[in-house]
């Protein structure tokens, strides 16, 4: 008997550099062998026809967190992390969220703890909120305990920064090493546009769309990017929503500016159309960015294939739809600023990813599993442990069938919320087996792990979060002195990503 604890037998493994069909073996958590041929385990998976790819990394997710007058997500770290492993993620990053006036390091404790009944692994990133010198001060030690990344909002009335805030928080990152992230909308345009539609009687879930039409996401990714390159901090934007964002970071990217990008699949599959529903149903739908057109979709599409976005995930928002503390806290009539935003989606990421862009032709497995696992693993320190199928990695594998047809209804999801965005879709392609660590937690439906399993990665200092060393003038502000007497950084090419 070989000394494996599983072997995954004769599937077509798949990673980000290519493909090939042999078996996989798995020791203590690990993955051990990728060969053909390998002895016999008293654990089997038969995998002939199916799909071997690494575990999925969710990279947004909103599990346990606050929002404005009382809304509440209706997920716990155990059902948001049970329906990400249906779903065929291992791996979540979801929030510590600082709220004004709170400190940081009280709400890192709070979520540490909560978090521990989560079924697979996670990680957070820091929301800051209120960069008061006390939470400035904060930072360097969260950082330093493995929370290598930072949010910052542009908008959202309790928590938006403005550019001198967003500038300290940055300044930190900088000294700290941490990777910011960024919710780019310009607040005072939404403000102004909300005040004036509201203010003509056009408050129907639909107008979200209208008071935030791209120009504010453009002009704030523009900003986000200008001033990440003042001080030269590595900058990830989330959720971009269309092509003149896409083009914006293109831009920078070409210019050498460390910015990376992600979007998620309701960008990909809906349309400020699609807002206009009946009966408050459009309320579903209001999430931001709003979601955009037909051709802003081909052009998301087009910068996933480039390699503009580097990440899929998912922005998990679980509020319920007909429920007090969810879509309808201020009615089921509300006008659609008095509407929590934001879509549940952390267990349909992946299916719903790969229905429409590997199973419909639009980008090939490799750039899937790129864009799903290895590259938020690279992104956000967790490679080479998380997001690829190599010996010495964690075992975090899904079993995957590429020819299973389901039609996507909520009954069949695991999460707290009691709507899907995507009822009544048709996907192609489903994750079967779900395997964290070496652990079978989910086969074929069923639940086979219980939730608490799930550890805490802590990150240490990693590539991406590196500065490029280009500031734009001799002065180095984080440090306060002047790097050299004379030289302005010229301007270089495109940058090179870590690999
Ligand atoms: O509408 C969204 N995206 N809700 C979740 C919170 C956020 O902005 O990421
Ligand atoms: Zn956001
Ligand atoms: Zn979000």
């Amino acid at each position: 008997m070989a000394n494996y604890d599983l072997v995954v037998r004769g599937g077509l493994v798949v990673t980000a550099g290519g493909r090939m069909r042999c078996d996989l073996g798995v020791r203590d958590g690990r993955i051990v062998a990728l060969e053909d041929g390998l002895g016999k385990s008293e654990n089997e998976i038969d995998a002939r026809g199916k799909l071997v790819l690494p575990g999925g990394i969710d990279s947004h997710c909103h599990i346990e967190e606050p929002w404005t007058g009382g809304a509440r997500n209706a997920d716990s770290f155990a059902s948001a992390t049970t329906a990400a492993a249906f779903g065929g993620t291992t791996t979540v990053i979801p929030f510590i969220v600082q709220q004004k006036g709170q400190r940081l390091n009280q709400e890192a404790r709070r979520y540490h703890r909560i978090a521990q009944e989560s079924l697979i692994d996670y990680t957070f990133h820091l929301i800051v909120s209120d960069p008061s010198p006390t939470v400035l001060e904060e930072l360097p030690s969260l950082i330093a305990e493995g929370h290598r990344s930072i949010k910052v909002f542009l908008t959202y009335d309790p928590v938006f920064l403005n550019d001198l805030q967003y500038l300290d928080v940055l300044a930190v990152a900088r000294e700290c090493g941490a990777l910011v992230t960024v919710h780019a909308e310009n607040h005072g345009a939404i403000r102004w546009m909300t005040e004036r539609l509201l203010s003509a009687g056009l408050t129907a879930p639909m107008h979200h769309a209208w008071a935030k039409p791209i120009v504010v996401e453009r002009e704030a990714t523009y900003r986000a990017i200008a001033l990440a390159e003042m001080l030269d901090v590595p900058l990830q934007i989330f959720h971009v929503s269309g092509g003149e964002v896409a083009e914006e970071i293109a831009r920078a990217q070409a210019r050498g500016v460390k910015v990376f990008a992600e979007t998620c699949p309701q960008y990909l599959l809906f349309t400020a159309d699609d807002l206009d529903r009946p009966d408050f149903e459009g309320a579903k739908l209001i999430f931001s960015p709003a979601p955009r057109t037909h051709s802003d979709q081909d052009a998301l599409w087009d910068a996933l294939a480039r390699g503009t976005l580097d990440v899929v995930s998912s922005d998990h928002a679980p509020f319920r739809f007909d429920d007090p503390e969810g879509k309808m806290i201020n009615g089921n009539n509300a006008s659609f600023d008095q509407v929590p935003n934001g879509v549940p989606g952390i267990e349909t990421r992946m299916p719903v990813l790969y229905s429409e862009g590997v199973s419909k032709g639009r980008i090939d497995l490799e750039t899937f599993v790129a864009l799903t696992c290895t590259n938020p693993a690279k992104l956000f320190g967790l490679y080479p442990r998380k997001g690829a199928l190599q010996i010495g990695a964690d075992a975090d594998i899904v079993i995957w069938d590429p020819n299973r047809r389901v039609c996507l209804q909520n009954a069949i999801l695991h999460h707290n919320v009691d709507y899907t965005p995507y009822e009544g879709i048709e996907i192609t392609g489903w994750p079967e087996t779900t395997i964290a660590r070496g652990e079978i937690v989910c086969d074929r439906g069923v639940l086979k792990a219980e939730p608490g399993r799930g550890q805490f990665l802590a990150r240490e200092p990693y590539d991406y979060i590196r500065p490029s060393g280009r500031l734009p003038t001799p002065f180095d502000p984080t440090h306060g002195k002047a790097t050299s007497t004379q030289r302005f950084t010229r301007r270089a090419g495109r940058n090179g990503r870590a690999t």
